[in-house]
């Protein structure tokens, strides 16, 4: 099963991984306040437990995350920080937890049963939501935590600029937003010019009110999965791990 650790909350589905579908109803409980390690750990097992599930999880994590540790927190608790989260979830839930990024979880599940399907060449995920988050892949390989939602515009981050999050605190006009995803785009496309662009992430959902206006040289194409594609992809990664 795979479970989509995010801000706000922590939820989690059996999925079908021949399918790339969730097997069963989401289960969501609030991400606890502060977010600490241990607190997270016990909202995770709450998750699992819910289902009558002994296998492989997974889990992701909005951080970078190499061999199941943390070792950044742009938007979670610093707690993080050296944290083995797979270790934790592991000892906790007595069942194998691989724990990945989740931009590149979310991306593993679109290369494999959304938008990036059968896409060659270089594939950039975007993840618009809370922050930016990125997975990038080389004729569907993945490069395990780009983290692209960082790089500087006008000296800026580039999540302060376009984060879906900003769109809703700044209460932008659908218009300003796609400039600002748009600037985004284009900055990347000049570092790294991919052949394709999938948008994800929160924003996704209301694609068709600012792609249309985004003017790059790149194909740009919403997600397909959306919401699911953290679960689903957090999923595929524990199945490959077997
Ligand atoms: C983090 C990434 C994460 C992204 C989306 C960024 O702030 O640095 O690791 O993938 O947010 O959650």
């Amino acid at each position: 099963m795979g479970v989509d650790i995010g801000g706000t909350g922590i939820k989690g589905a059996p999925v079908d991984i021949h399918k790339g579908e969730l097997a069963g109803e989401r289960y969501r409980i609030l991400t606890p306040h502060p977010a600490t390690p241990k607190a997270v750990a016990e909202v995770v097992a709450e998750v699992v437990e819910h289902f009558t599930w002994k296998g492989p999880v997974g889990a992701t994590f909005p951080a970078v995350v190499k061999d199941g540790m943390t070792l950044s927190a742009a938007n979670v608790d610093k707690g993080w920080i050296g944290a083995n989260a797979a270790v934790m979830f592991t000892e906790r839930l007595e069942m194998p937890v691989t724990v990945l990024n989740d931009a590149d979880a979310a991306g593993i599940a679109e290369m494999r049963f959304g938008a990036g399907r059968d896409r060659k060449g270089v594939v950039i995920v975007i993840t618009l939501g809370t922050g930016i988050g990125c997975g990038m892949f080389l004729d569907g390989n993945l490069v395990p935590n780009t983290e692209l939602g960082h790089i500087e515009i006008d000296g800026k981050d580039a999540e302060t600029i376009a984060a879906d999050s900003v769109r809703e605190r700044k209460d932008l006009k659908w218009k300003d937003y796609a400039k600002r995803v748009e600037l985004y785009i284009r900055r990347l496309d000049s570092l790294l010019w991919p052949d394709l662009v999938i948008i994800g992430g929160g924003a996704s959902k209301k694609a068709d009110k600012f792609l249309p206006l985004i003017d790059v040289r790149p194909e740009v194409v919403p997600a397909e999965l959306q919401n699911e594609a953290g679960i689903v992809g957090a999923a595929l990664a524990a199945a490959d791990a077997q």
